[in-house]
């Protein structure tokens, strides 16, 4: 008959398992595995002023009906590197220093790299909260630049490391793979950066360490010029145009002084210029679509959508036509200062939206 009395061997072990949970600090341990996730998928140019989020049908399904969208949200400027800066570091560009989308004007300069980088908030996830870090995409639209380190600067703070050389595209490009350049071409099956972008989230997420909780951050190019869509979605929304809302081609005559300088009526080469702008624009949120889709349906097999937050936003809005303004952003007014902003995750309730829209 086998006996089940420990025998000395057996007792060494079981006394150092003790030890070792004892001095793990079990309960610190366990708060630790529960610690949410957390997924931002960060995305360049979208308003929500102008019809920005009608074609992201998922991500509303998926992230908005699933949670909470909050109608009142703004950065702290409406413009890519300043904004990005903001939402990294959690200060006001007049703190951070990064002033404009220029090396001197301290986007991904040294001074940044040195000075606000050590503290953005995924760095202290990961230093202070255990968490694995991972960034794909666009980054700051002077990251990569020679004269600041070029593609082998790796910002403390992430673990795996998938960045945009520079602004926004979708075909010919350069990404750091953690420090390494990784050239792309112009095959669709290969190199379309917002697929690559789904790719390479996706399979982060099926080989991470399961023991840390883990901070994901997917910064798409879309919907930023070039307005490249995926072939399958060039065709789309042929008879769509940019919102005739009360604002479009009146002049901005109470306005100051920038705008004030617009053309009204604006040409009727703009209006076409812009419409077609806003096509395209809709068409490469459509592949935006089909990624927020892909990470949501990975978490769900992966039994981690329940304990994960999944945040949808935007680094600035957008204006075609507003005020006379044919299209861009950086102005200090709704349309280009009003993003949108969604999430679900753990204790969320579906379907909420906050109240009180000003
Ligand atoms: C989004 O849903 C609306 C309403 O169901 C539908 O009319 C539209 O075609 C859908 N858009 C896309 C891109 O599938
Ligand atoms: C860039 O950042 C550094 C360090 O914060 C600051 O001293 C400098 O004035 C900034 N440059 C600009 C143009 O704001
Ligand atoms: C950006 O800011 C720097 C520092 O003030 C300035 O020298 C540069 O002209 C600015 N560039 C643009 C494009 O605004
Ligand atoms: C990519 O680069 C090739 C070679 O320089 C060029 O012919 C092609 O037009 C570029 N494609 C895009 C989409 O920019
Ligand atoms: C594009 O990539 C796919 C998948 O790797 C490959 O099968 C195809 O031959 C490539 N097409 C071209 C034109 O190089
Ligand atoms: C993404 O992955 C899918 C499935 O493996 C593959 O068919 C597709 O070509 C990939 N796309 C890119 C741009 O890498
Ligand atoms: C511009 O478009 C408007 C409205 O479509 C039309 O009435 C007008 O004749 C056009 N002007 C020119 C110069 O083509
Ligand atoms: C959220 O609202 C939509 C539309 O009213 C509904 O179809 C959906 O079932 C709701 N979702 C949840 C999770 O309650």
């Amino acid at each position: 008959m086998a006996s089940f009395r420990l025998r000395p061997r057996a007792m060494f072990h079981f006394a150092l398992i003790c030890v070792i949970l004892l001095l793990s600090n079990l309960p610190v341990m366990a708060n630790m595995y529960h610690r949410p996730n957390i997924v931002l998928i960060l995305t360049d140019d979208l308003d929500v002023s102008i019809g920005g989020m009608i074609p992201l049908n998922k991500t509303r399904k998926l992230i908005g009906d699933a949670g909470i969208t909050f109608p009142n949200t703004f950065v702290a400027s409406p413009l890519c590197c300043p904004s990005r800066a903001s939402i990294l570091t959690g200060k006001y560009p007049h703190n951070h220093h990064v002033i404009n989308n220029t090396l001197e004007g301290n986007c991904s300069s040294q001074s940044w790299q040195k000075t606000q980088e050590p503290a953005t908030f995924p760095a202290l996830l990961q230093k202070y909260g255990y968490y694995q870090t991972f960034f794909a995409g666009k980054y700051l639209n002077e990251y990569g630049n020679k004269e600041a380190g070029g593609v082998d600067h790796v910002p403390s703070g992430w673990d795996y490391w998938f960045a945009l050389e520079k602004n926004s595209k979708y075909y010919n490009y350069t990404l750091s793979v953690n420090g390494k350049a990784q050239r792309h071409g112009q095959n669709y099956s290969e190199d379309y950066l917002t697929d690559v972008l789904a790719n390479i989230s996706i399979e982060f997420l099926q080989y991470k360490s399961n023991y840390r909780p883990f901070f994901m951050m997917v910064s798409t190019p879309a919907p930023h010029s070039p307005w490249t869509a995926a072939p399958q979605y060039e065709g789309q929304f042929p008879n769509v145009k940019a919102p005739r809302d009360p604002s479009f081609n009146i002049h901005g005559k109470d306005k100051h002084w920038l705008i004030r300088q617009a053309k009204t009526p604006m040409a009727n080469s703009s209006v076409e210029f812009l419409d077609n702008a806003y096509r395209k624009r809709w068409r490469t949120l459509l592949s935006v679509d089909d990624l927020v889709e892909k990470v949501v349906k990975k978490l769900e097999v992966r039994g981690e959508l329940a304990n994960t937050y999944v945040i949808f936003t935007s680094d600035n809005g957008y204006h075609t036509g507003q005020f006379s303004l044919p299209l861009d952003k950086r102005q200090l007014y709704e349309f280009d200062i009003r993003v949108p902003l969604l999430v679900r995750g753990p204790n969320i309730k579906p379907n909420q939206t906050t109240k009180n829209k000003v």
